[in-house]
Order: structure tokens, then C-alpha cells, then sequence
């Protein structure tokens, strides 16, 4: 006959029988009553009275504890033979969602700011914090996953056949937060040909598939990019001086290459060839058309207006105008790349937890590695990288265009 551990009491309990989830809270509570008894008067944790006036506001009540410290109900408890692990388990991905939670707080507001028709540097810099503030939750989150790796293969085991068919894959908060962010349905690896939203409850799928037609926190940077002033600006056409210098860069790195003495007759023919393929890269910049089709067929997703923008203000980020767009554009690849390493992470978890089996929704390390790789809805910001020129070669930028007032509103 199997037969569970209480961690409540220590004492062994025969299967079958239940434990509930006050019983699973009577370690803790005992252990502050216990402490609060032996302490001196005078201390902090001495008892106190058992009513607290109901105008002063007491630390356990304005954080809901009693809500919040009782909400971790295992199954196995349930089903008659505590496992020690399943309530860490529980804890850890609570703490996930009230990640997720605060993510999408702060995604919110950041939507909500950029959505308007202009955007004051004064603005900016609530947007900025915001995003870095995502992107230092977005830390944790991936080195959290240490946490959860304490949990070995074999213990997970035990009450891993009770979580069934739930899943991770259901996190409705992370998928607002993909959709938000600007993942595109079109982008997802399909499971077994179904979509990601398939085994949502309705009220889930509902605003789930709400997040997916709203626009994005990408829709929303597109647009801000795209409407910069400089873009347009009379008295500088930034692509054709731009050209000018990306040509003349490129000159003297061909030339470069075909007078390298070191280099025999077919190394430097290599060389050249690719020299000249990297270069076409850069075409597309210059050439409207060539950007659009990019974009038709999904190697690119900016508009060549909000992408020419993100260039110029890479380009010249130590303009004191530029600086804090530039700083947003910065924290933009943070996240990208933080919920990236987040996948990866997670994929590598479920990798040596699991092996190759499938999770509890039916897809497994493979479905999960294909995402880390595919899902990167700023990935033009990456690409800007492609474009960039040494300062020294940096055609100047005329005075006046900084004194435009309208630069102040982007
Ligand atoms: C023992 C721990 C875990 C294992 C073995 C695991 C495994 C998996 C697997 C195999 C999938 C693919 C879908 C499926 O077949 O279920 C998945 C999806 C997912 N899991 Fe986990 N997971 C674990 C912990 C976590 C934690 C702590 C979180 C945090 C909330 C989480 C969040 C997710 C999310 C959001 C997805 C959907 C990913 C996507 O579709 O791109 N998982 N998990």
C-alpha cells in the first residue's frame, strides 16, 4: 500500500486519504503564532492584539495573504499521498504568472502612451523606464528557471501523470503577451496543425484571439518610426547622403581586398564574391520596391519608412534628440532577446526534464526550440546592425534640422 508524508504533521497517511489545503497551511501559520508567543515583549513578532482596527491597514491584508498563501492546492494531496514537489512546482509558475501579470501592466501603458497621435520626450521617458523594467523582470524570469531545475526528472515523475492535460501551452497571460509585443499568428509553429489557441477555455480564447487583431506594441513603434520628421526633411535627404557614404565605405573595402598581396588569385576571387553578395544586402535600403517585396515575403516586417528611421537614429544616437529614441529602440531588442533567451531556457528545461517526450499538451523540446528561433517580432532592430557606418564615415548633419521643434514630438 503507497503511502504519503504529510509535511503538515510528519506523519504517514495511507493512500486515499485527504488533505486539505488548510491543513497544508497549518506549518506556516503555527510556525508565526509559536514565534510570536515566545518573543520578548517589546519585539516586533510579540503577539499582538487578535482584531487590528479596521482603519489602520494591516501588511498580511493588503497583500490578500490569506488569499494568495493558501491558493497553492495540490494534486496529489487530492489524490491522496502528498508529494513534496508538486507545491514547489505550483509556486514556481504562480510566481510565472505574476510575472506575466506585471508584463502586461506595464505593457499596457507603454500601448497606451505610443498610441497617440504624438509622443513628448517628457513621455518618452515613462516609455523607457516601462521597457526596462519588462526587460529586468524579463531577467529573472530566465534565471528562475535555475530555480525550477532543482526539481529532478525522476521527482517530477511522481506527480507529473496528475497534471494532465494541463499545460504551460494554456498560459493565457503569456500568450496577451506575445500577441501584445507583436507576434503574428502567421509566424507560430503549428502543434499538430492546430492552432496555439485550440485548447483554450472560450472566455480564454476569446481575449486571447481579441490581443491577436488589436494592434501591437510593434504596430504602435512602427508608426511613431515611420512619422519621424527628419525622414522628410528639405534641407537633408539622409538615404541620398547615406548612399553616398555606404558607396565610397564600400569602395575602399573592395579595393582592399583586390590589393591584398597576401591573398592568392582565387582566395581574393572568393573573397570578392562575397564581398559583393553582402552588399546587396544594402540595396534594399535604397530601394524602396525591393524593401516592400522583402516585406511581402516575410524577411522583413518594418515599413522602409520606420526602418530608415531606426537606421538614422542608430546612426546618430549621440545627438542629444536622438538619444532617448535611441535608448527605446535599444530596450525593444532587450526584450526581444530576453524572451528569446527565456524560450531557449525553457525548451533546454523541458529538454532534460522530459527527454523526448511529449509535454502534457502533446509537443515537446523540438515544438519549443523551432519557437526560440522563429519568434523575434523586432527582428528589423536586430538587422539595423547590417547598415551601420563607422563614425568617421557618417555624412554631418545640418544644424537646422535639429532645430525643428516637431523633433521634440516624436
Ligand atoms: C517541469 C517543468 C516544465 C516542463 C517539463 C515544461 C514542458 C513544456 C512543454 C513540453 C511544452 C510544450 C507544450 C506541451 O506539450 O505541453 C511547454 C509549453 C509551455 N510552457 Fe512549460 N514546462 C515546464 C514549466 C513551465 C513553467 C514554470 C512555465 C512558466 C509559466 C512554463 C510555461 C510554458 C509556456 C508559456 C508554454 C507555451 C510555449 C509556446 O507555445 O511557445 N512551463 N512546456
Amino acid at each position: 500500500m503507497s503511502q504519503g508524508v504529510s509535511h503538515a504533521t510528519g506523519e504517514t497517511r495511507a493512500a486515499g486519504e485527504t488533505l486539505t489545503a488548510e491543513a497544508l497551511m497549518v506549518p506556516y501559520v503555527d510556525l508565526v503564532s509559536d514565534a510570536a508567543e515566545q518573543a520578548p515583549a517589546g519585539c516586533p513578532m510579540a503577539a499582538a492584539p487578535d482584531e487590528v482596527a479596521e482603519d489602520i491597514l494591516y501588511y498580511w491584508d493588503y497583500l490578500h495573504l490569506d488569499a494568495l498563501l493558501s491558493a497553492q492546492t495540490p494534486k496529489s494531496a487530492e489524490r491522496g499521498g502528498l508529494v513534496h514537489d508538486e507545491i514547489f512546482f505550483i509556486t514556481v509558475h504562480q510566481t510565472y504568472e505574476l510575472w506575466f501579470k506585471q508584463i502586461l501592466v506595464e505593457l499596457d501603458s507603454v500601448m497606451t502612451i505610443m498610441s497617440e497621435e504624438t509622443v513628448a520626450e517628457r513621455e518618452l521617458r515613462t516609455v523607457l523606464a516601462r521597457l526596462q523594467r519588462i526587460n529586468e523582470i524579463q531577467r529573472l524570469m530566465v534565471a528562475q528557471m535555475g530555480v525550477l531545475e532543482t526539481l529532478t526528472p525522476l521527482d517530477f515523475l511522481d506527480f507529473r501523470a496528475l497534471l494532465l492535460p494541463a499545460s504551460g501551452f494554456q498560459s493565457v497571460q503569456f500568450r496577451l503577451i506575445e500577441n501584445k509585443f507583436g507576434l503574428l499568428e502567421r509566424d507560430r509553429v503549428k502543434v499538430e496543425g492546430h492552432n496555439y489557441a485550440a485548447t483554450l477555455r472560450g472566455d480564454h480564447a476569446a481575449l486571447v484571439s481579441m490581443s491577436e487583431r488589436a494592434p501591437s506594441l510593434f504596430d504602435y513603434v512602427e508608426r511613431w518610426l515611420a512619422r519621424a520628421p527628419f525622414l522628410h526633411a528639405d534641407e537633408f535627404d539622409f538615404i541620398a547622403r547615406y548612399r553616398q557614404a555606404a558607396t565610397e565605405m564600400h569602395a575602399a573595402g573592395r579595393a582592399k581586398i583586390a590589393g591584398n598581396q597576401n591573398l592568392d588569385a582565387q582566395t581574393r576571387d572568393t573573397q570578392l564574391a562575397a564581398f559583393e553578395r553582402s552588399l546587396r544586402k544594402f540595396e534594399a535600403v535604397f530601394d524602396r520596391e525591393t524593401w516592400e517585396e522583402d516585406v511581402r515575403e516575410g524577411t522583413r516586417r518594418f515599413s522602409h519608412e520606420a526602418f530608415t528611421a531606426a537606421l538614422f537614429i542608430n546612426l546618430y544616437r549621440d545627438e542629444p534628440m536622438l538619444h532617448m529614441p535611441f535608448l527605446i529602440l535599444t530596450a525593444l531588442v532587450d526584450i526581444d532577446e530576453q524572451l528569446t533567451l527565456w524560450r531557449e531556457r525553457h525548451a533546454l528545461m523541458a529538454h532534460r526534464m522530459l527527454g523526448r517526450l511529449t509535454g502534457t499538451a502533446g509537443s515537446g523540446y523540438a515544438y519549443l526550440d523551432e519557437t526560440a528561433k522563429r519568434y523575434t517580432p523586432f527582428k528589423d532592430l536586430f538587422d539595423v546592425s547590417t547598415y551601420l557606418l563607422p563614425h568617421s564615415a557618417l555624412p554631418p548633419l545640418p544644424s537646422a534640422l535639429f532645430d525643428r521643434r516637431e523633433l521634440a514630438l516624436l
